[in-house]
């Protein structure tokens, strides 16, 4: 293998154990453009202009291509936060204890909320910070991105069919490729299409206020704040930001809900697993196709409303 070649290699492979793999970014982002309320959709439409189609879809890689050069190489460590819990036992994702640098997806999705807010930033700044948001809350929902043990699952070895990967890459993309391509036509608008119509009249109907209203599941009731929500966090947080523009930005409410659910994933059906065991077959994969249509579907949901609220005020949604 010549060297380029072996460096191209390595680099797909450093890729692909990275993230959502793009099938599943632009699912996400293909699910939330179906919901966007009308100045949303304005803002998104022009912003991302002809470049991106003017698709939250096709926008949606861009955080993962970029964080290969050097000019973003500072923005790697946005895209997951290190939650040091114990797995299969417990898990729990707390923001001093697992994001204390301010160096996660937790106060990216914060910092990107303010930036994409602020008029005054350039149309490029502006473009970056939706892209980087329109990306972000796809891989909170990703439970190994919400996870530290064994780098994520990087470190353990599994199987896909009957190819070597790990269990990081298997749930990035191994599993979900193969469910797409049986089942969905090899493509993420399909796929994406597919999940909208259970959100609107399917299996997912009944769920989909739950989804936006960041209560968790595992979290005892606060009674000392706000009830949490999108529209509260993102007022408290543009409200703070027109105060002092200084002031220090501060993990939301909200994401650390969809963090802790997506990482309570980690103790049920990603780490109940054997070395090298295949994760694209058997009763791995078929717990394992459920939760990851979930998890595209709701995150997809949650950004359009993100966005609604951000651009038109409300969530707009049911
Ligand atoms: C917010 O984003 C900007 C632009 O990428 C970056 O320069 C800044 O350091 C970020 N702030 C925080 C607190 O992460
Ligand atoms: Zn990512």
């Amino acid at each position: 293998m010549s060297r380029l070649t072996s460096g191209l290699f390595l680099g797909l492979l450093a890729q692909e154990a990275a993230a959502w793999g793009n099938l599943g970014h632009e699912t996400v982002g293909y699910v939330a453009q179906q919901f966007l309320a009308p100045k949303a959709l304005s803002f998104v439409q022009s912003s991302l202009g002809s470049t991106y189609s003017e698709s939250l879809g096709v926008a949606a890689t861009w955080a993962d291509t970029v964080k290969y050069e050097t000019a973003y190489e500072w923005s790697a460590p946005l895209h997951f936060v290190d939650a040091n819990d114990n797995p299969p036992t417990s898990c729990s994702v707390e923001e001093t204890r697992d994001c204390g640098d301010g160096d996660c997806i937790l106060v990216a999705i914060a910092n990107y909320t303010t930036r994409v807010a602020e008029t005054s930033l350039s149309a490029t700044q502006r473009q970056e910070a939706l892209k980087f948001i329109d990306h972000f809350l796809g891989d909170i929902g990703q439970p190994l991105h919400v996870e530290n043990y064994e780098v994520g699952g990087n470190d353990i070895d599994a199987k896909c069919s009957g190819s070597s990967t790990n269990l990081h890459a298997a749930w990035d993309t191994g599993m979900l490729t193969k469910n797409v391509d049986a089942n969905h036509g090899s493509s993420a608008t399909t796929y994406a299409n597919y999940l909208v119509g259970e959100i609107q009249s399917g299996q997912y109907k009944s769920l989909t206020s739950s989804w936006l209203s960041c209560t968790s599941i595992t979290e005892a009731v606060n009674n000392k704040r706000d009830a949490p929500s999108i529209e509260n966090d993102i007022r408290n947080l543009l409200e703070a930001r027109a105060e002092d523009a200084t002031a220090k930005i501060t993990p939301l409410e909200c994401p650390l809900v969809w963090a802790r659910e997506a990482n309570a994933y980690d103790c049920t059906v990603v780490f109940p697993f054997s070395t090298n065991e295949d994760a694209c077959t058997g009763t791995y994969y078929s717990n394992a196709i459920p939760v990851i249509d979930l998890q595209l579907a709701k995150q997809g949901y949650r950004l359009a409303a993100w966005l609604n609220v951000i651009f038109d005020g409300a969530t707009s949604l049911p």
